[in-house]
């Protein structure tokens, strides 16, 4: 099942798609240099997530605010004491996945792709179903919340901004540096098991224990000074998208995402300057609901 959702994922396939994600970034931020102060969330970091990859997914339209408010309720459901305007969220996504069908969705998108496999038999309808949540629910929020940090530690740094201008073959290093110091995902759980012993702490079996992605990214054992945002530093072994055999599914296209978006910003020559961003308020992702931002030529 995790092969069928990666294929559409894997650097072979994403790099068809990479020359029409940049031409898209590329025209979006044309637009907004010199045009003052406008929120990045809304203008550039959800821009790529709802135009390019909910058309890549091939679902009907069903309205992007409702895509977004699924993915915000799936996200903010996690744990106990649930909102219940989440869970209907969620329940509202999951029929309206139920309902689809070969017919329904677009042909050869991750989704049709889906349905052939049901139809071939390499999934069950059910797995299909689940794969295809897969792309649904955790391909929008957060490469749109990774996007916001990524401008803002680097219009708070004019610094590493003008060196990554400079030296534009560090955007890799700098996106990962960024996914690394604001952990996107703050959150998931596993249960033990069996009895494990974590310097000297020992986690029984049957425990639930919490990993917290940020908090490792920031463990000053692995990483000098973990707060400073660096884009020298070789943030490559950071646990943002998590490890081992389930390692986020989607990295390709978020890094590649972030990676189009910073060549448009270097290859555009400009300024950046950031505001106080309004914080969003989510149990399972940290991000940013709004960032001030101005674009200059410069
Ligand atoms: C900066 C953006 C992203 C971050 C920080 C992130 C983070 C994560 C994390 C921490 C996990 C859990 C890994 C584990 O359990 O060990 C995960 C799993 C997953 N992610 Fe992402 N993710 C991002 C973008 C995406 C995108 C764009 C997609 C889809 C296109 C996606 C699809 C998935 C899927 C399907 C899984 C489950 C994989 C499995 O259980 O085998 N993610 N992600």
């Amino acid at each position: 099942m995790r092969m069928t959702v990666m294929k559409p994922l894997s650097p072979a396939r994403l790099k068809e798609v990479r020359p029409d994600l940049k031409a898209m970034i590329v025209g979006r931020i044309d637009a907004l240099v010199g045009q003052g102060w406008f929120d990045a969330m809304a203008e550039i970091a959800r821009f790529l997530p709802v135009e390019a990859v909910s058309h890549f997914i091939g679902l009907p339209d069903v309205g992007r605010e409702r895509l977004l408010a699924w993915a915000a309720a799936a996200f903010n459901a996690i744990g106990p004491d649930q909102d219940p305007a989440d869970v209907v969220s969620v329940r509202e996504a999951f029929a309206f996945m139920a309902s689809l069908s070969e017919d329904k969705v677009r042909d050869g998108s991750w989704a049709g792709d889906l349905f052939v496999a049901a139809r071939t038999g390499r999934l069950s309808m059910a797995e299909a179903m689940a794969a295809l949540s897969a792309y649904v629910i955790p391909s929008l929020d957060t490469t749109i919340l990774a996007k916001g940090h990524l401008l803002a530690n680097l219009a708070r740094h004019p610094e590493q901004w003008a060196m990554l201008r400079a030296r534009p073959e560090m955007i890799p290093a700098a996106v990962l540096e960024a996914v690394r110091r604001d952990s996107v995902l703050r959150w998931f759980a596993r249960v033990a098991v069996r009895d494990h012993d974590v310097d000297g702490v020992v986690v029984p079996e049957g425990a639930r224990v919490m990993l917290l992605y940020g908090c490792a990214n920031r463990d000053e054992r692995r990483y000098a000074d973990p707060d400073r945002f660096d884009i020298t530093r070789d943030a490559r072994d950071h646990l943002a998208w998590g490890t081992g055999p389930h390692m986020c599914a989607g990295m390709n296209l978020a890094r590649i995402e972030m990676e189009v978006l910073l060549e448009a910003l270097v290859e555009a020559g400009v300024t950046l300057e950031a505001g106080n961003p309004v914080i969003s308020a989510n149990r399972g992702l940290y991000g940013f609901e709004a960032l001030p931002l101005r674009i200059e030529r410069g």
